[in-house]
């Protein structure tokens, strides 16, 4: 059995001193331009103990790539100054802080951005209220991915240990892997391969960036396996994926799902869980993080059989010493909630909650 507290040394040298890591949770506080405030640097500061890395919730990197108001920004260098205080805070804890990068594509509102959503092809998303996208040109595609470069550059000066790329959860990376939101004739949609064109090209120039740190900078790549709607990414496109992903200088991958156990809908992927294929396919070549439904330590163990990073999340937001609890270093005992009710015990409002009710729960 892994023993969570081992260290790992990621591929490009930064060392996480455990396998625990934060799982990039929003918390719809940031300024309304995206600026950290006191109360999210809080919030961190608070869960950072005991923890390998801390990834922060999404920060979009492009003012028309806002989900939602509170989310944060890395698309200004205004950012910067801020989110040094951040790192400052999650490094005073003893932990390494990453970054999560992303712009939401077709789930942004006009609401929030003054414009109308853009996404890879003009196909609204399956959800009531969703708005119709603009297809992206050429030209804006070559912008958005020099974007994700200068969000890196910035999450450098600001102190980051490195980001993570958000290609899961349905935002505009995933987009344009997805046959739902893309479809596209050119060469960013059609094929499988050209589908998976944006991602790397985003991969390659975030690498790119990260090599100019001057220090050990990570960078990780968040996806999620599978879609429901039909068409959609079937779990056999994401293994496919992974192969490409693999080759890649990629510090880690993480595999969005609501449940770490969980298995795939596909019939001839029923063996075992969509962490377990996942792990598989990836032969220890790259390290993996598995999320989703820990509660317990016997989860973080029973995750780690199949992934080399646990993640945790809403089981934080109850219990943010969960980490010093599990690993001995506090002998109180670990709060405990049923699974899928940690939002709702929630002491702050949460704006997102309906959202996040329905993708998360
Ligand atoms: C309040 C909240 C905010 C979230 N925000 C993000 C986010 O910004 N980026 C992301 O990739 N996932 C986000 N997620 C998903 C989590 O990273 C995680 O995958 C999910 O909560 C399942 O793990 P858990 O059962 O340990 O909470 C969020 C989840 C919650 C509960």
């Amino acid at each position: 059995m892994m023993n969570f507290n081992q260290s790992l040394k990621l591929r490009s040298g930064v060392e996480l001193k455990n396998r625990l890591v934060m799982a990039p949770m929003t918390i719809v506080s940031s300024f309304h331009d995206g600026i950290v405030t006191q109360e999210e640097i809080q919030h961190y500061a608070k869960r950072s103990k005991g923890l390998g890395a801390v990834i922060t919730g999404t920060a979009n990197v492009t003012d028309n790539g806002k989900g939602w108001a509170g989310e944060l920004t890395i698309a200004t260098d205004e950012a910067i100054g801020r989110l040094s205080e951040l790192t400052g805070e999650i490094h005073e804890a003893g932990s390494k802080a990453i970054l999560q990068i992303f712009h939401a594509g077709r789930m942004a509102s006009m609401k929030v951005t003054g414009e109308q959503v853009v996404s890879a092809s003009g196909v609204a998303a399956e959800f009531a209220g969703a708005e119709l996208p603009r297809e992206l040109t050429t030209a804006e595609i070559s912008e958005l991915i020099e974007a994700f470069g200068q969000a890196t550059r910035r999450a450098i000066i600001a102190g980051f240990d490195g980001v993570e790329i958000h290609g899961a959860n349905g935002y505009l990376i995933q987009q344009f892997f997805s046959p739902h939101s893309n479809r596209r004739t050119d060469e960013w949609g059609g094929s499988l391969e050209k589908r998976a064109k944006f991602p790397l090209a985003v991969i390659d120039r975030v690498l790119f960036e990260a090599e100019q740190a001057g220090r050990p900078f990570a960078v990780g790549y968040r996806f999620s396996p599978l879609e429901v709607t039909e068409p959609g990414i079937q779990f056999a496109d994401s293994l496919w994926f992974l192969k490409e992903l693999k080759k890649k200088k990629l510090d880690y991958l993480h595999v969005s799902l609501r449940h770490f156990d969980r298995k795939s809908n596909a019939l001839a992927y029923q063996e075992k869980s969509q962490l377990a294929y996942i792990h598989e396919i990836l032969a220890g070549e790259i390290p993996l993080i598995g999320v989703g439904g820990v509660r317990t330590k016997a989860d973080v163990e029973a995750l780690l059989e199949n992934a080399e990073l646990a993640a945790i999340g809403q089981q934080l937001l109850v219990d943010p010493e969960f980490p010093l609890k599990i690993s001995g270093e506090l002998t109180t005992t670990p709060v405990e909630k049923p699974f899928g009710k940690a939002i709702k015990d929630l002491p702050m409002p949460h704006p997102m909650f309906k959202y996040l009710e329905r993708r998360y729960q």
